[in-house]
């Protein structure tokens, strides 16, 4: 009996719409080949439907996706609208409404493509950042008073919830133990001592859950060096929401591009639907011309499937990445010359070739 998964899908603005098409074209090559279909939604929401109806989604929009079972997104954000609104109507409103409070975005060298790290290699950089998703400096709880005038204030609230700390901590463990199980806390307790000084004790007290895995603490200050010095001691990083959030670009950038790298925001749960996207966002830079890197779209594709449970397709299709970037078909970012829909097309065509990956049993 073959298998139905409803996904929405929100290509957003910029190059939303060129790479999530390309992301849809491998996942439905992939379902052919395995034997699963997928009945798509699209919602024209972001910073362009804001121009249009003066909202980033309908009011209704939230208890419209929760009937999907994942949505496949881009990115939200246009040069011409407020930049304020992204995040705090579509982005982070999703990932708190769904509490998707894992945000998974994995780092990972792949054939073919050099690191800016002149002297790592494959087996340098391969971690997961896990940052929290729902909490922490994120949480735009605040305050301006008199912006203009010499009495001007403004305050953000960062939140800190044992809750919050306890439920991501057990997901990086677990995680960490189908790894190398080793587990990387970075935060900056020695200055934020309250907020993070309690998300240490909290993390610390999980750790005596997991007596099996290897559980250290760094400061932000040290992990961003050692991204770029010694990769190779990463194997899961936990940390907060904004720290997460600048980690992954650098995590971006020692892989070779911000194009590169995927995510998944997940309620591990599935009391809601997760949401797939890249850990950029809409380039509006480069949009319209067919040469943004559609790779980190195709790799969310990935850990969408796998958060599905088509665990052979997902592997199908980190294979067809690696082999795309290994036969030097790469976007300009990576200095090739291949456009966005080559390079799913190229995805495609490794995945075809591929053996059929059989499930066990
Ligand atoms: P950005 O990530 O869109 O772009 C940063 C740089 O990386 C640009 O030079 C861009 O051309 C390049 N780049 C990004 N993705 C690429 C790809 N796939 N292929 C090749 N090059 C790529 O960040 P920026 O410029 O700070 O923000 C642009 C807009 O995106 C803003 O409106 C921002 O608010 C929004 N944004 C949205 C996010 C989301 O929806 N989750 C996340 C981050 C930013
Ligand atoms: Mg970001």
């Amino acid at each position: 009996m073959s298998k139905n998964y409803k996904i929405a899908v929100v290509n957003g603005d910029g190059i939303g719409e060129e790479i999530v098409p390309a992301g849809i074209s491998v996942i439905e090559a992939v379902a052919k080949k395995y034997g699963f279909s997928i009945s798509k939604e699209n919602f024209s929401w972001g910073a362009g439907h804001y121009l249009k109806h003066g909202e980033f989604m309908p009011e209704n929009g939230i208890e419209t996706l929760k009937s999907f079972d994942a949505i496949y997104f881009g990115a939200v954000g246009l040069p011409e609208v407020d930049d304020t609104l992204p995040a705090k109507d579509y982005t982070f409103k999703v990932r708190t409404d769904l509490e998707q409070y894992v945000n998974y975005r994995p780092v990972k060298l792949f054939a073919g493509i050099e690191s800016p790290l002149r002297d790592k290699t494959e087996n340098d950089i391969d971690f997961v950042i896990i940052r929290e998703n729902n909490e922490g400096e994120f949480v735009q709880n605040g305050k301006i008073l008199y912006p203009d005038t010499p009495n001007g204030v403004a305050v953000d609230t960062s939140m800190v919830t044992r809750l919050g700390v306890e439920r991501i901590a057990h997901y990086a463990f677990k995680l960490a133990r189908k790894r190398r199980r080793k587990l990387t806390n970075v935060t900056k307790s020695n200055t934020l001592i309250y907020s993070l000084g309690f998300w240490d004790h909290v993390m610390e007290e999980v750790s005596k859950e997991y007596p099996d895995v290897a559980y250290s603490k760094m400061y932000v200050d040290n992990a961003s060096a050692s991204f770029v010095l010694r990769p190779e001691v990463f194997d899961v990083i936990v940390t907060t929401n904004m720290i997460g959030d600048i980690l992954s670009d650098l995590g971006g950038a020692i892989m070779g591009s911000l194009g590169l790298g995927g995510s998944g925001n997940i309620n591990p749960e599935n009391d809601y639907p997760s949401m797939f996207e890249p850990i950029h966002g809409s380039a509006p830079d480069i949009a319209g011309q067919n040469i943004a890197n559609p790779i980190g779209q195709i790799w969310s594709a990935a850990i969408m499937l796998e958060h599905l449970g088509e665990i052979e397709a997902a592997n199908d299709i980190m294979k067809g990445i690696n082999a795309t970037t290994a036969k030097g078909d790469l976007t300009k970012d990576l200095k090739g010359s291949a456009t966005t829909t080559e390079i799913a097309q190229s995805v495609i065509d490794s995945i075809l070739t591929l053996e059929k990956a059989n499930a066990i049993g």
